[in-house]
């Protein structure tokens, strides 16, 4: 395990956040009578280093002495997936957050470090729903040509999360950057499957290696890579309590 301290300087992207509110959550979507937050994702600025993000993980020590892994490694090694919470304390008066990140996984500290960094920084008041964890998911694959990564439906957008919980959201890929959609309706988690492709305005699509930030009521969906290729994909996710 390698602890990550973090500290919490702002200056990522001050102008991003100006139109966001946090404090509407899920608006419409709840019935709570709050109007309605954009939905739209947004970079937070700063590009990874590419050599680190992409290298190929190795999990098989993490398959032998955790029990948090959803998938492991296949013998040829065409997708690793793993799902796990990274436990993380604020220290207020310091300005510090400290991140610990099992050792197979330390090539994203730069990520974990920019998007907590944002995180805690920018909402410095936030309260956490399950304690102070993140939700990580790590999928590192080779796609088959005119299929996604991520989805089996080919061109259908989701929203992220568990139905009624505020949660932020952020995703950064090496290639083929996932596809972001502004929509007028909020919505929650589990809805907007069934809007046609064609209703979707223009994506915000982040570049490599660059964070995009957004909240669960965000529609979007893993891209038709039609050529094939590797991807490594990242998401750290935040369920607010407040
Ligand atoms: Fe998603």
């Amino acid at each position: 395990m390698v602890e990550l301290e973090i500290p919490l300087t702002p200056g990522l992207s001050a102008a991003a956040d100006g139109d966001y509110d946090n404090r509407h959550r899920l608006a419409e979507a709840l019935g709570n009578g709050l109007p309605a937050i954009s939905s739209q994702a947004r970079l937070i600025g700063g590009l990874l280093d590419q050599d680190g993000f992409s290298r190929q993980l190795d999990f098989s020590s993490l398959v032998e002495s955790r029990n948090r892994l959803f998938s492991s490694a296949t013998s040829n090694l065409v997708r690793q997936t793993c799902e796990l919470k990274l436990p993380f304390e604020i220290d207020h008066e310091a300005a510090l957050a400290t991140y610990q990140v099992p050792d197979e996984l330390v090539q994203f500290s730069e990520a974990i470090r920019m998007i907590a960094r944002y995180e805690h920084s920018t909402y410095p008041q936030a309260q956490y729903r399950h304690g102070d964890q993140a939700a990580l998911s790590i999928d590192q694959a080779t796609v088959a040509p005119g299929e996604t990564q991520r989805s089996r439906k080919l061109l259908e957008v989701h929203r992220d999360g568990t139905l009624g919980q505020w949660q932020h959201v952020y995703v950064v890929t090496d290639s083929h950057p996932t596809e972001f959609f502004e929509w007028p309706e909020p919505g929650v988690a589990g809805s907007g499957r069934g809007i046609e492709p064609d209703e979707l305005g223009p994506a915000l699509v982040p570049p490599e290696y660059e964070v995009a930030f957004t909240n669960s009521t965000n529609l979007h969906r893993s891209p038709v890579i039609e050529g094939g290729g590797h991807r490594t994909f990242l998401r750290l996710s935040y369920t607010h309590a407040n």
